[in-house]
């Protein structure tokens, strides 16, 4: 359905101008103008909490985990722990061991592909679909590529939504593994993630879901969803880079070879041959991103206090806001209007490039992100070659979604 600008309620579902204070970087300028920071699906701005958190660990905690007797390795590996539990319950996973702590969302999906993705054979399939993240397609391509397995691909419709009926048909005795996004980067598309759940578990294929884009938007619950794997990212949750999540089943991460072979990871290492330690920390070797993981519980915790809820309603808000603006611009076409839907909004403006776009955005500005957003079959399905994406977080406004129109504005002056 349509809606007017003028239809939408005024009131926000949140206190966004009290909000804005808890992060620095917005009361920044930028070419002369007040930032607008509309690439948060590329990565979300850190409140202070965050920053706090690191910067603490640092000043106060620093040493190394898991292996001193000291006190402050003792504190550190408390914190961390503490940080684990706070994700634990973030997914409401039911147990730590279910966490294990990786870069990112990118590094969980490789941990998946190379350690249980050794159980497939030549002839097994891997069921992803058409509006993945490079992230949760390359790895797949390499496991086949390793294995003998063969990638399907279920397609989405002209709106951009996951076709049900050719995911199902997709599904068969073969497949062995479906990984499939929660909400899509490039085009905002939420997945009925717990139906596609249930559809894959009657073949018994294991699901592994990427929540890159999700976690931030939507309540994500993990035994609800029923889910095998889910991955995701520090970043893009307003907490810090380098750090990641991925909850694995307890079961099949134990029975889970390692991927990686160091230090912390071990339980025994002899020559004639090593043994493993305990979950999750047969999975996390080496060093970790410690004060990362620390910064990541610390924006839990923030984003917990203002409530998913309220976020989500927010978003919802703004997106039906500037999807109602873009529908009354000239010349613009939304790429991806799926009726269930994340705060992303993907477009082409006629005649003219997404980079001009972004750049002249830029100089006023508005920071947009233009490109394929790793998600190239996703522009080859609309014949495009890239687009703009304007991605929504807690902190904006709708002052800011007029400040991209009136940049979009001043895009066609230019062109004109
Ligand atoms: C849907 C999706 N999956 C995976 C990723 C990869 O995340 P990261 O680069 O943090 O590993 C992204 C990042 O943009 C994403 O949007």
């Amino acid at each position: 359905m349509r809606i007017h600008p003028g239809e939408l309620k005024e009131e926000p579902a949140l206190d966004v101008i009290r909000r804005r204070q808890d992060f620095p970087i917005l009361h920044r300028e930028v070419h002369g103008h007040p930032l607008v920071y509309l690439d948060n699906a590329a990565t979300s701005q850190k409140p202070w909490s965050v920053i706090e958190a690191e910067r603490h660990y640092y000043a106060h905690l620093n040493a190394n985990i898991h292996r001193g007797v000291h006190y402050l390795s003792q504190e550190a590996t408390a914190a961390f722990e503490a940080a684990r539990e706070r994700v634990r319950a973030f997914i409401n996973a039911a147990a730590p061991e279910e966490i294990v702590f990786t870069r990112g969302t990118t590094e969980a999906i490789n941990l998946v592909a190379a350690s249980y993705g050794q159980r497939l054979q030549a002839g097994d399939e891997i069921l992803i679909t058409e509006m993945e993240h490079h992230s949760n397609i390359v790895p797949w391509q390499l496991l086949c590529q390793r294995s003998g397995a063969v990638l399907r691909v279920a397609p989405f419709d002209a709106a951009g939504q996951l076709i049900v009926d050719q995911f199902a048909d997709l599904l068969g005795p073969r497949t062995r593994l479906v990984a499939l996004s929660h909400m899509s980067n490039a085009l905002g598309s939420i997945n009925p993630v717990k139906a596609l759940v249930a559809m894959a578990h009657r073949v018994g294929a294991v699901v592994l879901v990427d929540g890159a884009q999700a976690v931030a938007h939507l309540p994500v619950d993990v035994a609800d969803l029923d889910c095998d794997f889910y991955a995701f990212s520090g970043h893009k949750l307003y907490g810090p880079t380098g750090i990641g999540v991925l909850y694995g089943r307890r079961a099949l991460l134990d029975a889970m070879p390692p991927w990686q072979g160091g230090g912390d990871m071990i339980r025994e290492v002899r020559f004639a041959g090593s043994s493993w330690n305990d979950l999750p920390y047969k999975f996390e070797a080496g060093t970790p991103n410690i004060a990362g993981g620390i910064g990541l519980g610390a924006a839990i915790d923030y984003v917990r206090g203002v409530g998913l809820e309220a976020i989500a309603a927010h978003e919802a808000e703004l997106l039906a806001y500037a999807t109602a603006r873009a529908h009354d611009f000239p010349g613009l076409t939304l790429i991806g209007s799926a009726a269930e839907k994340g705060a992303i909004l993907s477009f082409t403006l006629a005649g003219v490039h997404p980079h001009d776009i972004g750049t002249i955005l830029d100089a006023q500005g508005v920071a947009v992100r233009t490109g394929h957003h790793c998600a190239m079959p996703v522009m080859e399905h609309f014949a495009v070659p890239a687009t703009v994406r304007a991605s929504f977080a807690l902190y904006n406004t709708r002052h800011e979604v007029d400040a991209l129109f009136a940049g979009l504005a001043r895009v066609q002056e230019v062109f004109a």
